[in-house]
């Protein structure tokens, strides 16, 4: 298994095709103490008057959940740049987490990129398996690391995951179950729309929910809600006009 030197995450590469673990784990309980305090403290600081976003060289700030997340983003690729979905998707995560009940519930990410969608829903207290194209998982896995060690209930895993008809080999359904699958920003201008929707099919049985949060930029994003309707029950949750993202709830069709 390859691992990030001191990370404390285990990235699954492709070329080993390590899979990551379909059973979720105990969770970290030990380190419920800490969390609690450490959310404590997010808290009083926020409340203390700090902004919710800001920006350094290489790094951006967050605030959710009452704690403070970095994101290292890098120009390498669409995947090492934060994109308006996530951030919408995570205040959603956040603004509806009683109704959601993420606490405890299996959670797969596709196209993860920086991560921010997938520790945000660590620190809700969901099991975590964030997922995108192997050279996105380097910094993917670096970002994951440093946002949620000591800080959540479940130790976030990373791994390689290519949109297509693999997929049944290499995340068998009879094995992976997921409670909730999370999107953002998946759609955009490029060729693999359809093993897109292959992929999301592949992962949500009847009992799974997939949040999909998008900017609307193209007539081909339009095609694919279009597409996405004939294997899913949608549902518009939000729509955030000044940055044209749409958040969609979707059930597979019985
Ligand atoms: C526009 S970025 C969005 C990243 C992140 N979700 C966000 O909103 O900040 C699209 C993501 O999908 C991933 N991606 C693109 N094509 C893919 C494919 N064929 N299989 C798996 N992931 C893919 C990219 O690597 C990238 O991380």
């Amino acid at each position: 298994m390859d691992s990030e030197e001191g990370s404390g995450l285990t990235v699954q590469k492709s070329r080993k095709m390590k899979q990551p673990e379909a059973i979720r784990p105990s969770p970290n309980i030990k380190e419920d103490k800490e969390t609690e305090d450490m959310q404590k403290e997010a808290l009083n600081r926020r409340n203390a008057w700090e902004p919710s976003v800001f920006y350094s060289l290489g790094n951006e700030m967050f605030s959710f959940t009452g704690q403070e997340i970095s994101i290292r983003e890098t120009l390498d690729s669409f995947g090492a740049v934060i994109w308006p979905a996530a951030v919408a998707l995570c205040q959603y995560l956040e603004k509806n987490q009683e109704k959601l009940g993420l606490l405890d519930k299996a959670v797969l990410e596709l196209g993860a990129g920086t991560g921010l969608v997938s520790i945000v829903a660590s620190l809700l207290g969901a099991w975590v398996t964030a997922t995108d194209l192997p050279e996105v998982l380097s910094n993917l896995n670096f970002n994951l690391s440093r946002n949620t060690r000591g800080r959540c209930r479940y130790t976030p895993q990373v791994a390689a995951l290519s949109w297509g008809h693999e997929v049944q080999q290499n995340f068998p359904s009879s094995i992976y179950h997921y409670d909730y699958v999370l999107c953002a920003d998946v759609v955009y201008h490029h060729n693999f729309l359809e093993e897109l929707l292959i992929t999301m099919q592949h992962f949500c049985k009847h009992e799974t929910t997939l949040l999909w949060a998008n900017k609307v930029r193209f007539p081909s994003d339009l095609a694919f809600i279009e597409n996405i309707k004939n294997v899913f029950n949608i549902t518009l949750l939000e729509e955030i006009p000044h940055e044209e993202v749409r958040i969609y709830q979707a059930t597979l069709k019985k």
